[in-house]
């Protein structure tokens, strides 16, 4: 992980400029400590930031703390702290929970720091200028949790906020107003011109249809607190805090004064966030760059929300997944691929133990530990762990799992940098059955009995096919990687692999020494009643 800023501007690939990728996470609230879905989005982005490093690409990858407005400044004061002493005291909280999950995050972002707060200070000046911000009175609602605005009719019966059905707050206040109403038809526009700026699809809808029911111009600054970044022109005010957070994707490469950084990374290429702030990202957020004349983000991807046992996590229910626990308890990569193996990316989901174990054991145990510990077995027994030539006849079966394997390289690369991370994860776990089913089909052990030369063909694909099987894993599950490019000698580090090397079989050089190394994926056995979770007695490997 790179704490420091990297400031490449372009990188220099034998004088090819390397194309960029720029992927974003929200930046998250520091009013309390990270739970699972903070884990969720940030995993989420880390998949794709590896996949893209993978493919060569100069990536930026964005995550950060937001820490301005009234829920923070609360927080903050139930504890008889300062909003400053608060947030610094929590962010260390985020930046761990990051190590531990493998985050290879390049620059973590916190809306105090000074070049944001000259950032939002000249992006709220430029659209001022350009004749979109004006002064008026704010009378409605606010949900101070959500930081968001509500009229009247927006709210559910007894005042409740319509996204998170806490209480709002009425508020009568001098206010800047920016003028969205402005924006409608030219943000009816850009989703009618570009398809995959919001995505999943059925949330393009919503959006289009948010927008299609007309747009009120958005109060951007309050006066009744002081926790947040003023107004330049006038410091009674403080910027809405939606207003300050967006701007960070735009701080964080260079805006407004290294163009030459912005340039190169600027527009965004993915911005990954929770369905619940959608909303922000593709009606607000493309509205203010518009009218700061600046590009808007290639594509927002919302994910889906996740319940835990079917109800809405919450510190009142005591029902809130902690990310720390389950790493310590199962393991990171155990976390990692579970969370977009069960849940397919884009729908909300539910946690519970007995599918996080069921998982473990049926897919990370058996269908890919088993198949490392398998081939690994027989190359030990058949040819004394050394790789073969693969010499002998090729047959039907052979040419599918080499097809199979390039097939689900380029699937991949569809896939993954669209945030399809169910479905490419789809795609592996094909390619993991379909080798346990070539060794099945292929039987070893009898091309072995019968003396065949084609044992040594079969041999050599399954190491060939463990070669590309670590390629395709690595970004889900890094750590474990790390451990199958030591078990088949790829001389290397998992994160240096690129694409390059998985355009042709046949990259595995005969005649290595390979080892077997310990167990991938230990099977778990978790007890429901004390929460306590044990490595199961490993079952002996079958062929
Ligand atoms: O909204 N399931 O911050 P936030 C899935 N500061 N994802 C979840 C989740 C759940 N149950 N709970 C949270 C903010 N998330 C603003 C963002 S960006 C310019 C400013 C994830 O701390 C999900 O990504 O409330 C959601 O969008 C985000 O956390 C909200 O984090
Ligand atoms: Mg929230």
């Amino acid at each position: 992980m790179t704490e420091n800023y990297n400031y490449r501007i372009i990188i220099q690939n034998g004088g090819l400029k390397l194309e960029k990728f720029y992927v974003t996470t929200p930046i998250y609230y520091v009013n309390d400590k990270p739970h699972l879905g903070h884990a969720y989005t940030t995993t989420a982005a880390d998949i794709i930031a590896r996949f893209n490093k993978f493919l060569g690409r100069d990536v930026f990858f964005l995550t950060g703390t937001d820490e301005h407005g009234q829920k923070i400044q609360q927080a903050a004061e139930k504890r008889g702290m300062t909003p400053k002493e608060f947030v610094d005291a929590l962010v260390p909280k985020f930046k761990e929970l990051w190590e531990k999950l493998n985050i290879s995050y390049d620059h973590f972002i916190r809306t105090t720091d000074p070049e944001h707060i000259k950032a939002v200070q000249y992006i709220f000046k430029k659209c001022y200028e350009n004749g979109d911000i004006y002064l008026g009175e704010y009378e409605g609602w606010y949900c101070i949790p959500c930081e968001t605005y509500y009229t009247e009719k927006d709210l559910l019966e007894g005042k409740l906020c319509p996204m998170c059905k806490r209480e709002v707050v009425r508020v009568k206040e001098e206010s800047y107003f920016f003028r969205l109403s402005k924006y409608q038809d030219k943000l009816l526009e850009l989703y009618e011109k570009n398809p995959d700026f919001i995505a999943p699809d059925f949330r393009r809808n919503e959006i289009v249809n948010f927008v299609k029911q007309g747009l009120k111009d958005l109060s951007i600054s309050r006066t009744s607190f002081t926790w947040g970044i003023p107004v330049p022109i006038n410091e009674k005010h403080v910027i809405y805090v939606w207003f300050d957070a967006l701007t960070n994707y735009l701080t964080a490469v260079g805006y407004p004064e290294d163009t030459e950084r912005l340039n190169h990374y600027w527009p965004a290429d993915l911005h990954l966030v929770g369905k619940d702030i959608l909303r922000f990202h593709t009606v607000y957020w493309p509205a203010f760059l518009m009218s700061a004349g600046l590009e808007v983000p290639k594509r927002v991807f919302a994910h889906g929300w996740w319940t835990v046992n079917g109800e809405k996590m919450s510190k009142s229910k005591g029902n809130v997944v902690d990310p720390f626990e389950l790493v310590e308890k199962f393991g990171v990569d155990q976390i990692r691929f579970f969370l977009f193996r069960e849940v397919s990316f884009g729908l909300d989901g539910d946690f519970t133990y007995e599918k996080l174990v069921a998982r473990i054991n049926g897919e990370l145990a058996n269908d890919l530990g088993n198949l490392f510990n398998r081939t690994l077995s027989m190359l030990k027994k058949y040819r004394s762990s050394i790789v073969p030539e693969p010499k002998g006849v090729e047959d039907e079966l052979d040419v599918k799992l080499k097809n199979k394997a390039l097939a689900t390289v380029s699937k991949l690369k569809e896939l993954i940098p669209k945030a399809e991370l169910t479905k490419a994860l789809d795609e592996i776990w094909q390619f993991v059955s379909f080798v346990n089913f070539y060794i099945d089909r292929r039987a070893p052990w009898s091309l072995n009995k019968e003396g065949k030369e084609e044992l040594d063909r079969v041999l050599y694909n399954m190491v060939e096919a463990l070669r590309f099987i670590t390629a395709f894993v690595y970004p889900y599950m890094p750590s474990s990687a790390e451990k199958m490019v030591e078990m088949l000698k790829l001389d290397k580090k998992a994160e240096s692999l690129r694409i390059s090397e998985f355009e042709e079989w046949g990259g595995i050089k005969p005649g290595i020494e390979l080892e077997k190394g310990g167990i991938l994926f230990p099977r778990v056995e978790y007890n429901p009643k004390t929460g306590e979770v044990s490595i199961a007695k490993t079952k002996k490997a079958t062929k």
